[in-house]
């Protein structure tokens, strides 16, 4: 939702947006993003960075849009995005489920970008 509604209807680029997500779910993205939950998925750290802002390996996660990291996972997942990179990604998202995924990319964009 935009934090100022006549910056978003007078289409102002530098508008900014609050994202409401389920409770819990950001404490839920952290422990799936350390690891902390039984190999259900791997450290996201590994590649992308101690702080997710990433590295030669991997892109920035760190307080992107959840929308566009949630649409990633997703995608990844079931296939639609695909490319020479994806590999490393495939075994991460492989065992999440959709609430695994929205509970990431809760967190992930609650970091600093
Ligand atoms: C083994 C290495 C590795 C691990 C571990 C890993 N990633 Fe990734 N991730 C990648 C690589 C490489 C890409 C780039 C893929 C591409 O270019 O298609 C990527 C891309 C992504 C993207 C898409 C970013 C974009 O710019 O579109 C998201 C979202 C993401 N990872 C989230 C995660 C999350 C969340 C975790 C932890 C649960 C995680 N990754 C763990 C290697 C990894």
């Amino acid at each position: 939702m935009a934090n100022d509604d006549e910056q978003f209807e007078n289409r102002d680029t530098r508008t900014q947006f609050a994202a409401y997500v389920p409770i819990g779910s950001i404490q839920r993205g952290q422990r799936l993003a350390q690891g902390l939950t039984g190999g259900k998925t791997r450290q996201c750290a590994t590649c992308h960075g101690p702080k997710l802002k990433g590295t030669d390996a991997a892109p920035r996660t760190a307080g992107r849009s959840p929308s566009y990291l949630a649409r990633q996972l997703v995608d990844i997942k079931y296939g639609s995005r695909t490319g020479a990179e994806v590999g490393p990604m495939l075994a991460v998202v492989e065992q999440l489920t959709s609430e695994d995924m929205l509970a990431l990319a809760a967190y992930v964009s609650s970091l600093s970008p």
